[in-house]
């Protein structure tokens, strides 16, 4: 098939500077789709001209462009999402810990985990880095789901075995074995990858941090995700508990956690030191802007970060987070970086939702653009979906005034149509 409409993406090029001004336009474009995967992209005339058997299905003036990706997010917090009045570790005790409880069913893990990709999928997200519950339950209910709709899906079984309540506490061997047997069972099946997930240092005992760079050890294909430095007094709570280590991201380091495939959720408050582990390892600082508003964390150093050389990456971080919007949580890390004195540009917000993302990954061969031979992941936008944009974009001269205005105006309404490997779900 052919899609007809204004195609936007962004072009990996290898340019490290400004990485947003590598980006095609197509007025009137066209995007072709065989199967699974892009086959190739260009005005439409001379598209139709090339492919004149294949259907057209006409986006009209709506904007084309790659699926999101979300780069940290809870799947068991489907019901946590919008809990009032708490700061992160009071939240986690509070309302956390006794919803995630739950998935040690079966039926609830997978009731939940359909509510949540059809969540993700009506906000315009086609791939998803998730924590699942400390139950292997939740995890085969989470890739059952995204296999069914060959969705890209980074997930994995929450190590935690004390600091919670008993009910979801695993112990140092039960985390490596369960992991293990899941990674056997989910890694490089379908377009699922399995991430390694101590839930934070303060919930994992020195013996299971080591069993987890034991697992990172004998797995160095799979993914890392954990939570750093995202709240003050966690960091102090956190450096109680180890009291040895020079900094919070030291403890992790120590224990063989930290890589180039480690994507460390939050990362706000940040010594120097830090920041050249962070340089150095090639791992990613993963921004989790509506959560960090709404738990009252701190405002991410997105400035000094880049500036550093920093991997970079964006989420929703729900249920900490209260939009599954990517456009939604765009929004709030521009608001987040005014506070800082620092205009984010729009260009920046699309290509880290997609193509950067894609890059700390290192899946901009699979997702994150329309370049030939990657997985058709497609958004279909529409800048008019309220009234307010309707109205503002009446005076947008550019590209760029229509972006910003998509991410500060819109939201779920502005999705209007999504393809995951090339099938078509809204
Ligand atoms: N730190 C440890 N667990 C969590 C979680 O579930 N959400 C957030 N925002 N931070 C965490
Ligand atoms: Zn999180």
């Amino acid at each position: 098939m052919i899609l007809k409409g204004r195609i936007f993406h962004f072009v990996d090029d290898g340019r490290k500077e400004n990485p947003e001004n590598s980006f095609e336009y197509f007025e009137m474009g066209g995007l072709v789709v065989s199967g699974k995967k892009i086959v190739d992209i260009g005005d439409f005339n001379k598209i139709i001209a090339k492919y004149s058997d294949h259907d057209v299905i006409d986006h009209k003036n709506n904007l084309i462009f790659p699926g999101f990706i979300d780069l940290h997010n809870h799947f068991p917090q489907v019901q946590v999402i919008s809990s009032y009045g708490t700061q992160l570790l009071e939240w986690l005790n509070k309302y956390t810990f006794p919803e995630e409880a739950k998935f040690i069913s079966e039926d609830y893990s997978k009731q939940q985990a359909k509510k949540f990709l059809k969540l993700l999928i009506t906000n315009g997200t086609t791939t998803s880095v998730s924590f699942c519950s400390v139950h292997k339950e939740s995890v085969n209910a989470l890739f059952q789901e995204a296999s069914k709709k060959n969705m890209c899906m980074i997930a994995g079984k929450v190590m935690m075995d004390r600091n919670a309540p008993k009910n979801l506490l695993d112990t140092p061997q039960s985390s490596y074995e369960d992991s293990q047997a899941l990674i056997s069972k989910w890694h490089k099946k379908n377009r699922n990858f399995y991430a390694i997930t101590p839930r934070f240092a303060i919930t994992s005992s020195p013996e299971q941090l080591k069993l987890a760079g034991k697992l990172v050890e004998n797995n160095p294909s799979c993914y890392i995700q954990t939570h750093l430095s995202e709240n003050r007094d966690e960091i102090e709570y956190t450096m109680s508990l180890y009291p040895n280590y020079r900094h919070y991201l030291d403890i992790y380091l120590q224990n063989g956690i930290v890589n180039n495939r480690s994507l460390l959720g939050h990362s706000i408050h940040l010594s120097g030191d830090e920041i050249s582990i962070f340089e150095q390892s090639k791992a990613v600082a993963v921004h989790c802007p509506t959560s960090n508003l709404f738990l009252g964390s701190g405002l991410f150093p997105l400035k000094e970060l880049n500036n550093s050389n920093v991997r970079l990456g964006i989420s929703t971080d729900v249920g900490g987070g209260t939009s599954y919007s990517m456009l939604n949580n765009l929004d709030a890390a521009y608001k987040i970086q005014q506070f800082r004195n620092f205009s984010l540009n729009p260009k920046f917000s699309f290509y880290w939702a997609t193509l950067g993302n894609a890059k700390s990954l290192g899946l901009e061969n699979q997702i994150g653009s329309f370049k030939k031979g990657t997985f058709a992941d497609i958004v279909v936008l529409d800048s008019l979906s309220n009234m307010v944009s309707k109205i503002r974009m009446e005076t947008c001269e550019s590209l760029d005034e229509e972006l910003f205005v998509l991410q500060t105006l819109g939201g779920v309404q502005s999705i209007k149509s999504v393809y995951i490997a090339g099938n078509s779900f809204l």
